[in-house]
């Protein structure tokens, strides 16, 4: 690009903001209601709609796991833990297994930690498939359905495909125990064999507190055009580069790293969570999974979420319009970026910045303790009740069997 278009871009660029001021733009200021039903439904209420069971487990299954490592209460797959918390003493819940609607076995699957807080998920599917027979040994439910009125969180980068390898996960496939049952897990995109069809995908756990204690005066101005921090190489775990992201981030930093409208880097200023409220567009890229907790740091500081993750599928799809929040980037257009982003026009800008300013956009987002209404918890809750009543074919004749406990790979029937 010549130096006359970047001087071009520049004075659009000041242009942009001279006008923002004019607008008087503020964080905070204007909210927009999420219409129309799709909105509507983040503001159900679930209590009255649906009756959940929580089996009770011995304390291996979650909380002794939890002793051993509490940095799984602040990790983004610490939704497993805070869920259980959350169903134990929730009105949804029914001490009477013979009228719950859905059966939920608090197991914590992703709580296992390297020194550096990297989850590995090689227990995992030992550890599930011991709690479900157990369920299934202890209580006539399971096999009633198997499975098919119960429900699991798995968090984990693939959900209950349980590895962090694309590839290896995609081999996996979700655990065979599970392909009957409804899995809440952050892993969604579309056509993968680790997301099945009538899984709720759920943001990831990211701590609200934090996050709460980092808010800067919403007089601030949004001085920086395109943000991100993280990594655009993972060199390593793909030494030749092109898995990794499927090779996008490194086309942003290649593209874009001496790009004055884009505040990019690796590394994690103590300043960050302010820095995304300075921002107009934080750059949500695909890493290892096509998901990460910057979208719930973009809603939740009101930076509009460019969405780069071909086929991505995001949380709460089918309550929240993510297409008029945030902005979806192919992954093959990343080298035009800056392009895409200083042509959208400024209403439509000041439109999703109002959006995101709904006070039920954010709540929706986050795994609170204390819960609230509307947040992730009830959100869950809402997407289990809209399947209810379960179809009659979900139950099986006595005796009848459709699982095969000695599917998958030899490794997982070792007892846990
Ligand atoms: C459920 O079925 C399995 C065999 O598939 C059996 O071992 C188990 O005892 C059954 N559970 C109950 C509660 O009957
Ligand atoms: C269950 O899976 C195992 C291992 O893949 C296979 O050998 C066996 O034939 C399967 N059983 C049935 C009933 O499909």
């Amino acid at each position: 690009m010549g130096n006359l278009s970047w001087g071009f871009i520049l004075l659009v660029f000041s242009a942009f903001f001279l006008n923002l001021d004019a607008f008087e733009l503020r964080k905070g200021q204007k909210t927009e209601r999420i219409s129309g039903s799709a909105g509507d439904v983040l503001e159900d209420d679930p209590v009255g709609r649906l009756k959940v069971f929580v089996y009770e487990l011995p304390s291996k299954y979650n909380k002794k796991i939890l002793q051993k490592d509490p940095r799984c209460l602040n990790h983004m797959f610490a939704a497993e833990i805070y869920m259980h918390r959350f169903l134990l003493s929730s009105p949804v819940r029914t001490l009477n297994p013979e009228e719950a609607d859905w059966f939920y076995t608090p197991v914590y699957t992703t709580c296992d930690l390297t020194p550096n807080g990297l989850p590995l998920p090689f227990k995992s599917p030992r550890m599930m498939r011991s709690a479900i027979q157990l369920i299934s040994s202890n209580w006539p439910y399971w096999n009633r359905t198997e499975g098919a009125d119960h429900f699991f969180i798995v968090p984990h980068d693939f959900g209950a495909c349980f590895h962090y390898q694309e590839e290896k996960a995609i081999e996996r496939g979700i655990l065979p125990l599970l392909q009957r049952a409804t899995l809440v897990q952050t892993f969604g995109q579309r056509n993968h064999v680790c997301l099945k069809e009538g899984s709720i995908t759920v943001p990831p756990y990211a701590p609200p507190q934090k996050m709460q204690s980092h808010l800067i005066p919403p007089s601030i101005p949004r001085s920086i055009f395109v943000y991100f921090r993280g990594l655009f190489y993972d060199v390593g775990n793909d030494p030749e580069g092109g898995y990794y992201a499927r090779g996008a981030r490194a086309a942003v930093w290649e593209n874009f790293k001496d790009n004055p409208l884009f505040d990019i880097s690796t590394e994690h200023p103590t300043t960050y969570y302010e820095d995304m409220q300075r921002a107009v567009f934080c750059l949500c890229p695909l890493g290892w999974a096509p998901w990460s907790p910057r979208l719930v740091e973009a809603v939740i500081f009101g930076c509009i979420p460019v969405i780069i993750a071909d086929d991505i599928v995001l949380p709460f799809a089918d309550a929240i319009p993510w297409e008029d929040i945030g902005v979806y980037v192919d992954e093959k257009d990343v080298p035009n970026l800056d392009t895409i982003l200083t042509s959208i026009p400024t209403e439509v800008i000041l439109r999703k910045q109002r959006l995101l300013a709904n006070p039920s956009m954010k709540q929706a987002m986050l795994f609170p303790h204390p819960a609230q209404p509307g947040d992730a918890f009830h959100q869950i809750l809402n997407g289990l009740a809209r399947k209810l009543p379960h179809d009659k074919t979900v139950y099986l004749r006595k005796g009848e069997k459709v699982l095969n406990w000695t599917a998958g790979p030899l490794a997982d029937l070792k007892p846990w």
